[in-house]
């Protein structure tokens, strides 16, 4: 793995996501998680500290990135929660079938090599009526932020190491068989100048019984 990917990378992406309008994000999301809990693409785990003692009996953590993982390290001793950090990736997660209550991704699916995969690992791993917390950043309701997207596509993949611009996560994950509210995208201020061109969602998808 290079430099980039794995030392300068995950440096910047902490300072680039360590918004408070971000924090505020993760907070929501991560804050209705309960039960035994899976995050997938844990990052440096910025989610980490706004999981409830009170509703989360067991966090485990995924995440490939060994650079991400080393930046998490210090974090991991003062987890709120009990947990357990294990290797592996999205698309082929080393757990039973429906032994999760939650699992949650934060900015995660634009970033895996087989959405599909891991949105079917997601659905196997979850216990009926489970719950798939996700905050994303997604491709655009707009016809001409779209055409945007896919000609930035090439470089975003570069710079953000895999990050893609134009996915439609909720059609993805609604395609995958969960149950899945309609969610609004919202342009997020704390983004600059990319904000339109990574409008969020967040949602919470159920996996039917
Ligand atoms: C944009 S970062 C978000 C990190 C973190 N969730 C956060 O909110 O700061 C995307 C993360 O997904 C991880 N990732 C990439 N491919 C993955 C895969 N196939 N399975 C699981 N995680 C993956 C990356 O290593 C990276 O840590």
């Amino acid at each position: 793995m290079g430099i980039y990917s794995e030392r300068i990378f995950p440096w910047l992406l902490d300072k680039a996501l360590g918004h408070p309008r971000i924090e505020a994000r993760r907070a929501a999301l991560v804050g209705q998680a309960a039960g035994d809990v899976l995050e997938i693409g844990f990052g440096s785990g910025a989610t980490l500290r706004f999981y409830d003692p009170a509703k989360v009996t067991r966090l485990t953590v995924v995440e490939p990135s060994e650079g991400m993982n080393r930046r998490a390290a210090s974090r991991l001793a003062a987890s709120p929660v009990p947990l357990r950090s294990v290797p592996g990736a999205g698309e082929r997660l080393p757990f039973d079938d429906a032994c999760f209550d939650t699992v949650v991704t934060c900015l995660t699916l634009c970033s895996v090599s087989d959405v599909r995969k891991v949105l079917s690992e997601i659905r196997r791993v979850l216990r009926p009526g489970g719950q798939f917390l996700f905050l994303e950043h997604v491709l655009s309701e707009d016809a001409g932020m779209r055409r945007w997207q896919g000609r930035l596509n090439p470089v975003q993949k570069v710079v953000g190491v895999g990050c893609n611009l134009d996915r439609d996560s909720a059609a993805m994950v609604r395609a995958a068989g969960f149950s899945l509210r309609p969610v609004a995208q919202e342009i997020e201020p704390a983004f600059g100048a990319v904000a339109r061109l990574t409008p969020l969602i967040a949602g919470a998808a159920v996996r039917p019984g």
